[in-house]
């Protein structure tokens, strides 16, 4: 089985991969967080620094575009080529309600003639460049009956990879991922299909793979999240568990403290950061709130040593807060 690390929206930047490679090496690929380029400009600064080849190193970086006009995703396409990538995945998936409206990210299924056409000039533009483009999907907004139609869409380009998160737009990011719709895919995809969603431990990868020995490939958000070295081959005992936990969350927070944008946005890049690092200790509830409560760098690092130095590990993360 190959790994992926999913792009997570204002967690897994930069810092954060770089981190995470270095303390549990052997994820296949990253995934950045999306790029929205607009009819102006390909990327802001901030997602043009977080792809920046010196900012990435040897990491195996898949760079992920969001929009519905293939002339904006060809130009930053080629901004791309120009760093060196030589794959870009395109994001079918985003459930917000400031994308969805726009006919962007999950938004985009709904208009398949569209997201057909938009295919074609984008698929064929890529060709020439050279560069694989890959997609990253749900089933659809609204109507799981739909999802064939797109995925006859799929079928007609030479796509590198279709990441199936097998949920609709009006799922966002609860409820179980709908199997049957996947185990359709799987049948039907021309492209390689990689699975993503809802794997939090273990055994969930195991009942994936016994489920659909041809999947070679899974994409994990949240359970790398909480659990950072889930799909690392031999996990450590307890006691390694937690100083690689620490040298982890270390290297974040000692990341975004070079890049230096102040310590209110490090102190609230780090709170997001906890909200699922925090479900591998055992009652962290109660240490949960009083780094959120941290209003200075001192208070947050006096709760940081407190949870690591107090709450024992559990075996896996309990993610049950997300079903709520
Ligand atoms: C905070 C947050 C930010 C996300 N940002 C992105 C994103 O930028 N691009 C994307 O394709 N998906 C994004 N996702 C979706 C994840 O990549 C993934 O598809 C989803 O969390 C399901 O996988 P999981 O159950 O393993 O977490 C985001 C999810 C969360 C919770």
């Amino acid at each position: 089985m190959k790994y992926y690390f999913a792009p997570m929206e204002g967690i897994t930047g930069y810092v954060f991969r770089n981190a995470h490679r270095a303390c549990y090496p052997g994820m296949d690929k990253y995934f950045s967080p999306f790029i929205s380029p607009n009819s102006n400009t390909c990327m802001n600064s901030r997602e043009r620094n977080d792809v920046l080849p010196e900012h990435n190193g040897s990491l195996e970086l898949i760079p992920q575009i969001l929009t519905n006009r293939a002339e904006d995703f060809l130009r930053t396409l080629e901004e791309l080529a120009d760093y060196g990538y030589r794959e870009v995945n395109l994001n079918l998936g985003c459930p917000s309600g400031t994308v969805v409206p726009k006919g962007k990210g999950s938004g985009f299924l709904a208009f398949p003639d569209k997201l057909d056409a938009f295919l074609e000039e984008v698929c064929q533009g890529a060709e020439e460049k050279g560069i694989s483009v890959s997609v990253k999907t749900r089933l659809g907004l609204e109507d799981e009956e739909k999802f064939p139609r797109l995925l006859e869409i799929y079928n007609r380009y030479p796509l590198k990879e279709l990441i199936v998160h097998p949920r609709l737009r009006i799922d966002y990011y609860g409820k179980f991922p709908r199997m049957e719709s996947f185990a359709y895919a799987v049948r039907e995809s021309r492209a390689p299909v990689c699975y993503n969603g809802n794997l939090f431990a273990r055994r969930d990868i195991e009942s994936l793979s016994a489920q659909f020995p041809d999947v070679k490939a899974a994409m994990l958000g949240r359970g790398l999240l909480a659990s950072p070295g889930l799909c690392a081959a031999a996990p450590g005992g307890e006691e390694e568990d937690r100083r690689t936990m620490r040298r982890f969350h270390d290297m974040v927070y000692e990341g975004y403290r070079e890049i230096s944008f102040g310590d209110k946005n490090v102190l609230f890049k780090m709170k997001e950061f906890w909200f699922f690092f925090i479900r591998r200790f055992s009652g962290g509830e109660k240490l949960l709130k009083k780094i959120r409560k941290a209003q200075r760098l001192s208070d947050y690092e006096t709760a940081v040593d407190m949870v690591f130095g107090s709450l024992p590990l559990l075996d896996e993360a309990d993610l049950s807060v997300l079903e709520k």
